[in-house]
């Protein structure tokens, strides 16, 4: 299947990471029409009509969008990236109270509109969201689940990339747990190309060091705040990531991705949403992936499931 099918990909909140996300899928092609919708109705128009402008100098995909929540109708995949968005100096976890709410006013409205569709959360804490939209919409784990660690594996890929030489699509290693503070690098699975990042070597000297793996990994976990604090948001790379699982989905490509959904028994971890490797198609999550982890980071998967655990019962889930 190619997204030159009949494919549609409604996008909820125009914001900068909604209408990043939707620029980003017009310029891939992600799918063929995307649907725009917010309640903001002269924000949410004028960026269509932006948008519109440029789509001769896309792939052949049309965007609409408006406040009537009837834009959505029909959609394949909704991405929800609505909500309150981190100021300087607060957590992803800081939003959860407030975007539950939002969450539960949109999602049996948007149900309705398009009850067959995959759903994806972008709004943050995306993990705690992705148990609240489950519970709230009864849908099958498989139908929702977050953007997740797509990003910051990305960033990881990127920083690995730039110290090696390489091309990023030649790194492979990816950061797991919560898209958040408590997430982490998968270093005992990391190659670039097929060699093990600590035997990776140049003029026979350790590029890798235990040290410098320590110095990318709080790099990625507080990527977000380095962007947050110079311009009051991140959108251009989550923008790109969120198109890049939509593609997975419209495509039905198998691809395998650190997305989040909720976990039955991995690893011991069960009734939380965190990130690991799994395999994106068109019915959603297709499978979650059992990947070797060594037992520091089995540990660290575990504290990552805790803080979430936590953050999901001050929140009566
Ligand atoms: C990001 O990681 C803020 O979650 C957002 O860019």
């Amino acid at each position: 299947m190619t997204t030159m099918s009949r494919t549609k990909l409604a996008v909820v909140g125009a914001g900068a990471v909604g209408t990043s996300l939707a620029y980003a899928a017009l310029i891939r092609g992600s799918a063929r029409e995307v649907a725009l919708y917010d309640i903001a109705a002269a924000k949410v128009e004028a960026e269509v009509l932006d948008l519109a402008h440029g789509t001769q100098f896309t792939d052949s995909s049309t965007i609409v969008g408006g406040d009537d929540i009837a834009v959505v109708a029909g959609a394949d995949i909704v991405v929800i990236t609505a909500g309150a968005k981190q100021q300087p100096g607060q957590t992803r976890l800081d939003l959860a109270g407030a975007n539950i709410a939002i969450l539960r006013s949109v999602l049996p409205r948007l149900l309705e509109q398009a009850p067959d569709a995959v759903y994806v959360l972008v709004t943050n804490p995306c993990d705690v969201l992705t148990v609240a939209a489950r519970q709230i919409s009864g849908l099958p784990a498989h139908r929702v689940f977050s953007s997740g660690t797509v990003l910051d594996t990305s960033r990881l890929r990127w920083l690995i990339s730039r110290k090696a030489g390489v091309a990023t699509s030649s790194v492979h290693a990816t950061i797991v747990g919560e898209h958040g503070d408590s997430e982490f690098p998968l270093w005992s699975s990391a190659t670039i190309g097929l060699v093990p990042i600590r035997d990776w070597t140049v003029d026979g000297r350790q590029l890798f060091t235990w040290e410098y793996l320590e110095q990318l990994t709080d790099q990625v976990v507080n990527a977000a705040y380095t962007v947050i604090r110079g311009k009051g948001a991140t959108n251009y790379a989550i923008g790109l990531s969120g198109a890049r699982i939509v593609e997975a989905v419209l495509r039905h490509e198998h691809s395998v991705l650190p997305v989040s959904s909720v976990l039955d028994d991995y690893a011991g971890v069960s009734g939380v949403a965190l990130s690991v490797p799994t395999i994106v198609g068109r019915r959603g999550i297709e499978r979650v992936l059992e990947v070797p982890m060594n037992g520091r980071e089995l540990g660290l998967l575990r504290d990552s499931a805790e803080t979430l655990r936590q953050s999901l019962a001050g929140l009566g889930f």
